[in-house]
């Protein structure tokens, strides 16, 4: 992979030569990049920085905020609101969506994000990361509303992701394959290391929370019970698992070297269609699998297609290696 290759001249080859994206988008993904810089320095700060730690507030869904989720979202809008390219902005940690104020143009963009996945591990010094959607806005009404952002998943213009781990990674989709980005920090530059991503077919690799096992469906107990069984169970083969309960670190993982991701429905909140959220979590992370040739679903549909009735809907998720996810999705048709 040649170590010349910039972002920006990614996305002006985007733009120029493939049509992707327009210019307005081009502005919106290196300002989102360039957010993403911002939040690796408070990261990276950990203790120095006065960034552990609770915020001692609470976000729409009840979650107790860290003081990275508030200083991550802060940086994301501030980044993104005068740009010019984008109408509205919608966040995990906020309760309803930013508009952008009248005294900036308004461009036909919406950014979605989840500023600070995986907050759990920020004090524990383990990979954590930034996830972004972004969608066009489709109604032709003046203003903007949470309905604007219910669109099916497969409507995404870009998606992508930043994890803060060994390296600082940005993985980017704009609809043509998946390209990674590696931070060099002397240059402060984004350097294009992998492109045209694919997520092998098969795996011996699963992720899963396994404390909930006994919360599980039966479907989704019948695929891991058999992996578990290994060389002597049905599928004649050893799994090996990983859980670093971060999504971005867990599909990082399996962009780079395959598995499956699931965290689905449990019984411990019947009410609720999964743990991770619609909209900020699984239609980026689907958007990248699928742009890899992975798959994705909630166990009977494609997560891409789901329509979304609220902003902070969520979703059950199965993603990863394609013959793995398309067996989970079997064993759930079965069941029904
Ligand atoms: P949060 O950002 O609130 O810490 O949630 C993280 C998400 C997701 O990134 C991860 O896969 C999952 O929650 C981990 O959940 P468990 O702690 O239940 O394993």
């Amino acid at each position: 992979m040649s170590r010349n290759i910039s972002l920006t001249q990614y996305l002006v080859e985007q733009q120029r030569e493939h049509g992707r994206i327009t210019p307005p988008l081009r502005l919106l993904l290196e300002t989102v990049a360039r957010a993403c810089k911002r939040i690796a320095i408070s990261v990276n700060k950990g203790a120095l920085g006065d960034v552990l730690g609770t915020a001692h507030t609470e976000n729409v869904q009840g979650e107790v905020q860290k003081k990275l989720d508030v200083i991550a979202n802060e940086v994301l809008i501030e980044a993104n609101v005068w740009g010019g390219h984008l109408a509205a902005m919608a966040s995990e940690e906020m309760d309803t969506i930013s508009v952008v104020p009248d005294r900036y143009p308004q461009g036909e963009y919406l950014l979605l994000f989840d500023p600070l996945d995986g907050s759990s591990n920020i004090d524990v010094n383990v990979s954590i990361g930034t996830i972004f959607s972004v969608l066009r806005k489709v109604t032709n009404n003046r203003g903007v509303s949470e309905d604007d952002f219910l669109q099916p998943g497969k409507q995404q213009a870009a998606a992508g992701y930043c994890v803060y781990g060994p390296q600082t990674t940005l993985v980017l989709t704009v609809g043509d394959g998946v390209a990674m980005f590696t931070l060099d920090r002397e240059m402060g530059s984004w350097v294009l290391t992998e492109d045209q991503v694919q997520v092998p077919a098969d795996t011996k690799e699963f992720a899963i929370n396994m404390s909930n096992m006994r919360h599980w469906a039966p479907p989704v107990k019948r695929y891991i019970d058999e992996c578990l069984a290994g060389k002597e169970g049905a599928r004649g083969k050893d799994f090996n698992m990983r859980w670093v309960a971060s999504m971005v670190a867990d599909v990082h993982r399996i962009l780079t070297r395959g598995g499956v991701f699931m965290y689905p429905w449990d019984k411990r909140e019947p009410e609720k269609l999964g743990k991770l959220r619609l909209l900020y979590e699984a239609n980026p992370m689907s958007f990248l699998i699928e742009q890899a040739g992975g798959a994705a679903t909630n166990g009977t549909q494609r997560i891409l297609d789901i329509v979304p009735s609220k902003l902070h809907e969520r979703v059950s998720v199965v993603l990863g290696s394609k013959n793995e996810v398309d067996r989970v999705t079997a064993y759930h048709r079965e069941a029904a």
